[in-house]
């Protein structure tokens, strides 16, 4: 690699001409050898060959809350990287605890042998979980997190004499992964559907987003939450209690834009759960960690699950790892005789990774950052308020440090956009305006449009202002980027 760094601005940020190895631009490389995650690589492709001729984002330094490209260009990263780096880049701790940790043991594997790393975070976790989630079984990130879940609910009700449990229920437009087993767990049909057949046993319930709430319950969350709810209970019987192993809830759920769980709402789901027996998994993997105030978002909420997946702000993002965490309950039938978890993964808490969460997770204590979550989400969440007086904005919602904006046509009658309109106004407009006016976030439509905020947990009220007004500026733009459709009623005369 040539690298050459020149000063570029007065922020002391740097214009950075960079080449592979082979003389290539970064930019092109990437376009021609790099296959990258949930991307539409037509973006990048030349003009010439039928692509839009666009250019891979290239970040090359972060400090703190910011993030800079390799044009010298500033930007708040609004996303902590995706929903992961929680105490801010470039901690040299965090860096120097991984380059301890693989001088001392680089490597070394949990299938019968442990290392220390391993079981110190496994303690922490443990005392840190609510109620009797004492058992640690680590991962190399969240999706496995939820795979491993789903086998370990399958295999204690085999052991405890009820085979026939293996379904799990799950929320309309939920993300749970990608491996086929979370994949079917999954609420998203544009992310199944190339995949089918996928893991059978996968069921639906609807989400707790309470903008879209029928009518008679928008006004009303505690009833809008004993519906949604119930809905569990419904799907339980439908399916055959005898059948269903576990239901799979994020605490706020980020697909869709941030559905909070109305009041009572788990309160309701325990029941169930309990009624039925069936087990309850919060899906922690982004909710952990800070993110909406308490190192686990069940504890947020107040609902014990049996089994708690995490990964993200685990190590907020500087080495990867994740972890399902069971209770007692779960590892009773394994402590006996031959009866082993048949299950694991080569990476899983790498001992590198576990010594960076340790020095993660002392950067949560020594800094007090759930407290400073807890004191500043009102505050951001007052700031981001602001933004419904734009036209665009039908609804601002989520919790600590997690909000979703969404955007809808008629903020009266909460019509959202078609999805020819919503291509236009996401992937045509706001997603690079957005980048332009340098802010790092997420423009989704996996359900209704949304811009999607979780930035890392050391910001306060500067930085939610300025997130604040550089939104308002690029959706005050965005009104003049939409050419509507006609009406549905003019499109078929
Ligand atoms: C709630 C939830 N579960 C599981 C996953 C999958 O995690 P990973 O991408 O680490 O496999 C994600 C990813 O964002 C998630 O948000």
């Amino acid at each position: 690699m040539s690298t050459t760094e020149t000063p570029n601005d007065a922020n002391g940020s740097t214009r950075t001409t960079r080449t592979t190895r082979t003389g290539a631009a970064y930019a092109d490389a990437a376009r021609d050898h790099l296959w990258m995650s949930f991307t539409r690589h037509s973006t990048y492709e030349p003009k010439e060959a039928g692509g839009a001729g666009g250019s891979v984002p290239i970040i090359v330094k972060c400090e703190g809350a910011y993030l800079w490209d390799d044009r010298g260009r500033k930007y708040i990263d609004g996303l902590a990287g995706l929903f992961t780096v929680q105490v801010g880049h470039g901690r040299e701790e965090l860096a120097e605890a991984a380059a301890k940790q693989a001088r001392e043991l680089a490597f070394f594997q949990l299938w019968s042998y442990a290392h220390q790393r391993a079981i110190e975070l496994a303690e922490r976790l443990a005392a840190d979980a609510p109620g009797d989630l004492n058992r640690v079984f680590f991962t190399t990130g969240g999706g496995e997190a939820v795979e491993s879940a789903w086998k370990l609910a399958k295999q204690y009700f085999k052991l405890t004499g009820k085979p026939g449990k293996y379904k799990v229920i799950s929320r309309s437009i939920a993300y749970h992964g990608t491996p086929q087993g979370a994949l079917s767990i999954t609420g998203i049909p544009d992310a199944k559907i190339p995949f089918e057949p996928l893991v059978p046993g996968g069921v639906k319930v609807p989400n707790t987003n309470l903008y879209r709430a029928p009518e008679h319950l928008r006004e009303d969350p505690k009833a809008f939450g004993r519906y949604a709810a119930d809905r569990i209970a419904e799907a339980i019987e439908f399916e055959g209690p005898d059948s269903v192993a576990a239901v799979f809830l994020e605490p706020v759920q980020n697909s869709g834009g941030c559905f909070p769980p109305p009041p009572g709402y788990f309160e309701r789901v325990r029941e169930i759960c309990d009624e039925y027996d069936v087990l309850l998994v919060s899906d922690e993997v982004i909710c952990a960690f800070g993110r909406i105030g308490s190192m686990f978002a069940s504890t947020d909420f107040g609902y014990q699950p049996d089994i708690i997946t995490v990964a993200n702000g685990m190590t907020s993002g500087y080495s990867p790892i994740g972890a399902m965490i069971a209770s007692d309950r779960l590892f009773e039938p394994f402590r006996h005789g031959h009866e082993m978890f048949a299950h694991g993964y080569t990476f899983g808490g790498h001992p590198v990774s576990a010594a960076v969460a340790m020095a993660n997770l002392d950067i949560f204590e020594r800094e007090g950052l759930n407290q400073h979550v807890k004191d500043n989400a009102p505050l951001f969440r007052a700031t981001l308020d602001k933004l419904l007086d734009l036209p665009l904005v039908g609804d601002v919602r989520g919790e600590g440090y997690f909000y979703g904006i969404e955007l809808v046509k008629d903020k009266t009658t909460r019509e959202t956009f078609n999805d020819e309109e919503a291509e236009r106004l996401l992937r045509g407009f706001l997603s690079k305006a957005l980048f332009d006016a340098g802010l790092y976030c997420r423009a989704d439509d996996r359900g209704d449009p949304v811009i999607q905020l979780a930035p890392p947990l050391i910001i306060g009220q500067p930085e939610f202002d300025d997130i604040e007004q550089r939104l308002r500026s690029v959706l005050t733009e965005a009104e003049n980027h939409i050419e509507l459709s006609p009406p549905v009623r003019y499109r078929h005369l």
